[in-house]
């Protein structure tokens, strides 16, 4: 156990959540603004070496763990993330409009299970600031966008497909030569249009034919909901076969509460949103395995996340076939130094299984 486990930890989590959260973007929009500050944080928590390197649709990246979206929604505290060693951060989502997100409370801490029950439903600030946010940034490590349609909260009017696709293509048009990667969030299980709008694959068929008008040059990679299996995985495929611009795939928490759960029904029942973290980290690595299987390898990549709390983690989620990971969760249970010993675990593993890089490493295992 290190100091954040057994002092600050139990401290924060005797606090509202989102308020921690709010405040811990707020310290590290600071910490990050001031260059001493960010020298401290790099010497206390970044780790490189060589081996850990690796190339993903031609973006050059230091080490394989990022940060996932949903933490840095707003594109504030990149500056100090790319201190604290993560090689690179995906922020968002972001929408067209500014949204409040959902009512709250709608951030749950599940501490026996080491999980999170997640319920803010795309809170940020719109991609016309965020893009201006962004575009005055000077960064160390890749960028990754990840868009989503905007909230407009459950009292507003239903949308037409066009308005929801016409949503998404405005961000796209404002956030397409703001960072190295898009992320397209097709599956945010906390909204109404997230959750089900995608799952007529047809729509996302509509979707990329009206972002191919925008001459999009980065990655573009499709955040999906790992529901469905194999027949979903297999039509979501079909459904991106012509796009040559897309790059590969993510997989988002499912929506609802899995039965695994070690936090009495009755608590949990009363905490609206997704699970994240542990529960559902072995459901996503059956999805990112079936997807490896299925995918054509010379053409897309994977990005895995989901319960990545350690070097081990991480390393199985490589195994299974993705050349990045990322994490949110373990970040809020295991502290600033995650990134630091989930890389220098990785080199250890690497090393034990006689890999040269992190590349070789990628779906070389099946182990869930
Ligand atoms: C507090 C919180 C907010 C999140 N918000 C978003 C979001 O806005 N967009 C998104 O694509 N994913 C969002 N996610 C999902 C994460 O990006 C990630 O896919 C998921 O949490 C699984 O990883 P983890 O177990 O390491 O947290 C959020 C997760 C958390 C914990």
């Amino acid at each position: 156990m290190n100091t954040y486990s057994k002092l600050i930890r139990p401290l924060l989590f005797q606090l509202d959540a989102e308020q921690v959260h709010h405040r811990a973007i707020q310290l590290g929009q600071l910490a990050g603004s001031i260059k001493p500050i960010r020298a401290i944080f790099s010497s206390l928590y970044s780790f490189s070496d060589p081996r850990l390197q690796t190339e993903v649709c031609g973006i050059r990246f230091s080490n394989p763990l990022g940060l996932a979206p949903g933490w840095d929604k707003n594109g504030r505290a990149i500056n100090v993330l790319s201190a604290m060693g993560f090689g690179h951060v995906e922020v968002g989502s972001i929408s067209r409009g500014p949204s409040l997100g959902n009512p709250k409370p709608r951030l749950f801490r599940l501490p026996l299970d080491q999980a999170l029950v997640v319920y803010y439903g795309l809170p940020n600030d719109g991609s016309d600031a965020i893009a201006a946010r962004l575009k005055r940034l000077q960064l160390s490590i890749p960028l990754g966008i990840n868009i989503a349609k905007t909230n407009r909260g459950v009292a507003a009017p239903p949308e037409s497909d066009d308005e929801v696709i016409d949503d998404y293509v405005y961000s796209a048009r404002r956030l397409k030569d703001v960072g190295d990667y898009i992320c397209l969030n097709l599956s945010c299980p906390n909204t109404r249009n997230g959750r089900e709008f995608f799952e007529d694959r047809q729509r996302i068929g509509h979707l990329l034919q009206a972002l191919s008008e925008l001459n999009i040059r980065c990655p573009v990679f499709l955040k999906i909901s790992p529901r469905g299996g194999i027949r979903r995985i297999e039509e979501i495929l079909q459904a991106v076969e012509g796009v040559s611009w897309v790059s590969g795939f993510v997989f988002n928490a499912p929506p609802g509460k899995p039965n695994c759960l070690l936090t009495p029904r009755r608590f949990v029942e009363a905490m609206p949103g997704a699970v994240t973290g542990k529960p559902v980290e072995r459901h996503i690595n059956e999805y990112i395995y079936m997807m490896y299987g299925l995918m054509d390898r010379n053409r897309y990549r994977i990005i895995g996340s989901g319960g990545v709390f350690t070097a081990e983690d991480a390393y199985r989620k490589i195994c299974l076939g993705s050349s990045l990971v990322q994490l949110v969760t373990g970040m809020v249970f295991e502290g600033p130094s995650i990134a630091k010993k989930i890389n220098q675990g990785l080199l250890s593993l690497l090393e034990r299984d006689g890999f040269a890089n992190l590349s070789e490493a990628v779906g070389t295992g099946s182990d869930l």
